[in-house]
């Protein structure tokens, strides 16, 4: 069958695909789970997840090799940390291994969906771990169901690889540093709409939130990680603190940067007013994908990274990182799972 998509002109929306993937726990045990075809679902009003937030979810992307080959990228990363957003808010485990199958059943079902090698466009699988049933009180659910479902989606911010302007979120804080800033919780989106909305009203890609103790290091975006490339094109560095998500991309930029290109990398402290250390920025995740950021706003002083453009090394990283994500470039051993 071929889908009557404009690929080249996808943006991140919501697409109702015709299968998605949904697996329920009760009486200490997951079912075996099944694709439905039904993007609708049913759940108890008293359910944790409408009242008290309980639920995780991740993001993680198909690819089309040039080959006509599907792969995902570091699935078992993306299982891995939504185990740790279920343990951050008492909700079983989805086991590992039960995770990538799923993502793998889904992606096979929308292959149709799988957007052509060479478009630039991906398959994002959005999995969700939530907590059902019949509750009032705060604690626990007893049941929870998991959900992949998916779209097609071309780039996050708009135009892609295009610098961006942000504008740091001063006023606003994402998310405590003890609290759920490291798990990927609906909570912590929630909270950054506003900032957001301002970011957006006002011309930026997105704010930039600061940390919540001291206002003075810089955290993330509300979509991506940061990073910065210093002027002596040397260094990779990126902020290091409890409250920012453990990026999967990030995690991968920091090792291309350092075992492909020879940078030293660093996750440390970023403060807002040493932005001149760096020549090169961007902000970095699933969704963003690499995008170079061109300023970065706070308060009355426009920081400009280089002269605005995408920068040397921001560009080679993304390459590089692409080619491995689309199959052009050798990946580190486990970084591809075949769909
Ligand atoms: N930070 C936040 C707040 C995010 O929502 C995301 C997206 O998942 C990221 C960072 C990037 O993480 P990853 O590279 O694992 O997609
Ligand atoms: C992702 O990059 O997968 C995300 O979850 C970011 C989201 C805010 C779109």
């Amino acid at each position: 069958m071929t889908v009557n998509i404009d690929w080249d002109k996808l943006g991140f929306d919501y697409m109702n695909l015709p299968y998605r993937y949904v697996s329920y726990w009760k009486d200490g045990q997951w079912d075996d789970g099944k694709l439905s075809e039904d993007a609708n679902i049913t759940i108890n009003e008293g359910s944790p997840i409408l009242h008290y937030g309980q639920g995780a979810f991740e993001g993680l992307k198909a690819y089309r090799t040039k080959s006509g080959k599907v792969q995902l990228f570091r699935p078992d990363r993306n299982a891995a940390r939504l185990q740790n957003s279920a343990d951050k808010l008492l909700m079983p485990e989805v086991p590992i291994d039960k995770f990538i199958d799923a993502a793998k059943q889904v992606t096979k079902a929308n292959e149709d969906y799988v957007p052509p090698y060479g478009t630039g466009a991906t398959l994002y699988l959005r999995p969700i771990l939530i907590g059902i049933g019949p509750n009032i009180g705060v604690s626990p659910a007893k049941e929870y169901m998991f959900l992949i479902f998916a779209q097609p989606v071309g780039p996050y911010f708009k135009g892609g690889m295009v610098p961006t302007k942000f504008i740091v979120a001063d006023s606003f804080d994402r998310a405590a540093h003890f609290g759920t800033g490291g798990s990927k919780v609906g909570g912590n989106y929630a909270a950054s709409l506003q900032a957001g909305k301002y970011a957006h009203e006002h011309g930026y890609g997105d704010a930039i939130y600061l940390d919540p103790i001291n206002h003075e290091t810089i955290e993330e975006v509300g979509s991506a990680n940061f990073f910065g490339i210093t002027t002596d094109k040397k260094r990779l560095l990126t902020p290091k603190s409890p409250s920012i998500l453990p990026s999967i991309t990030k995690y991968s930029i920091l090792q291309i940067a350092k075992e492909r290109f020879g940078l030293e990398t660093e996750e440390t402290k970023i403060s807002i007013h040493d932005l001149d250390e760096f020549s090169e920025a961007g902000a970095c995740g699933t969704a963003a994908v690499i995008t170079p950021i061109s300023s970065i706003t706070y308060g009355d002083d426009v920081h400009t990274f280089g002269d605005g453009q995408t920068g040397e090394l921001t560009e080679k990283i993304y390459n590089e990182l692409t080619g491995i994500q689309f199959g052009d470039v050798e990946a580190p051993e486990g970084w591809i799972y075949p769909v």
